[in-house]
């Protein structure tokens, strides 16, 4: 097996819980990773401890910035080679019938609208070297639901269907596109929701644990090699089993 050429990649909310595990299985591939973060001081930080990383300030849910920051990555670190947006929030847990539309609307832009302007933006520079790997991360409730996230649930199963149809766009080039539908995994973001709700998805894996982190990123990692050529516009279920299609 050749050894992979060593790439320019962009992970968004790469300072996170599953950002960061990410970034580091990409490093230690001998990729060169820009940690996206709108903390800024958190991806410096993180990037700190990754050789060859750098750490911009991006605000994914602002199209203009992601596009000077994609331009930005190229002109620091070289041609873009892999993208993974691995940044994205809860939302509020609240009923269907009382869900709140700020909250509506935040998950929402960054959920989905965001992964639409990286993924766009990778995609333009990916273009001019016909070879690019993008990941983008779903949820397994964009597949099945979870009651009282249902802006959650929307926005991810809309990254799914966002991530199928670039797929089968952009079959005929070097550019694969897939996502992820991780079950719940314990990171910070757990600490979004209530305990009542963590039990609930704790309970509905059949593993009867929460997944790690390093699990989800060594799937995104594969999915972001070489190695990942006959395989686009598809979801990947790391789930411990909850996943039932
Ligand atoms: N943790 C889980 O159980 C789980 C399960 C399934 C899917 N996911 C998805 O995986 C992704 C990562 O989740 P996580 O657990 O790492 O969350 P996290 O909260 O640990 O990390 C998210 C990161 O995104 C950053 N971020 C937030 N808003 C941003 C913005 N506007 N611009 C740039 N960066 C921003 C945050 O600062 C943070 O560093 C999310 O899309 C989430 O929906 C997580």
């Amino acid at each position: 097996m050749e050894k992979e050429t060593s790439r320019v990649a962009i992970v968004t909310g790469g300072a996170g819980g599953l950002g960061f595990p990410t970034a580091a299985r990409l490093t230690a591939k001998g990729h060169r990773v820009a940690i996206w973060d709108v903390n800024g001081e958190r991806a410096e930080a993180a990037a700190a401890q990754l050789p060859g990383a750098k750490g911009y300030l991006v605000d994914v849910t602002d199209a203009e910035a992601v596009e000077a920051a994609t331009m930005k990555v190229v002109s620091d670190m070289g041609p873009l080679g892999i993208l993974v947006t691995a940044a994205g929030h809860n939302g509020p847990i609240e009923t269907f019938v009382d869900y709140p539309l700020d909250g509506w609307r935040f998950v929402m832009s960054l959920n989905l609208d965001a992964v639409l302007y990286c993924c766009q933006s990778a995609v333009r520079q990916m273009l001019k070297t016909d070879y690019g790997r993008i990941v983008n991360i779903a949820s397994i409730a964009g597949k099945e639901g979870n009651p009282n996230a249902v802006a959650y649930a929307a926005s991810k199963a809309a990254v799914i269907g966002l991530t199928k149809s670039a797929g089968k766009e952009l079959a005929t080039t070097g550019i694969r596109i897939n996502c992820v539908a991780p079950a719940a995994i314990e990171t910070e973001m757990m600490n979004q929701l209530t305990p009542e709700f963590r039990a609930f998805v704790t309970a509905k894996i059949p593993m009867g644990r929460l997944g790690k982190a390093d699990e989800v990123a060594a799937m995104v990692s594969w999915l972001a090699s070489e190695e990942c050529s006959f395989c686009t516009g598809a979801v990947f279920d790391v789930s411990g089993g909850r996943a039932t299609y």
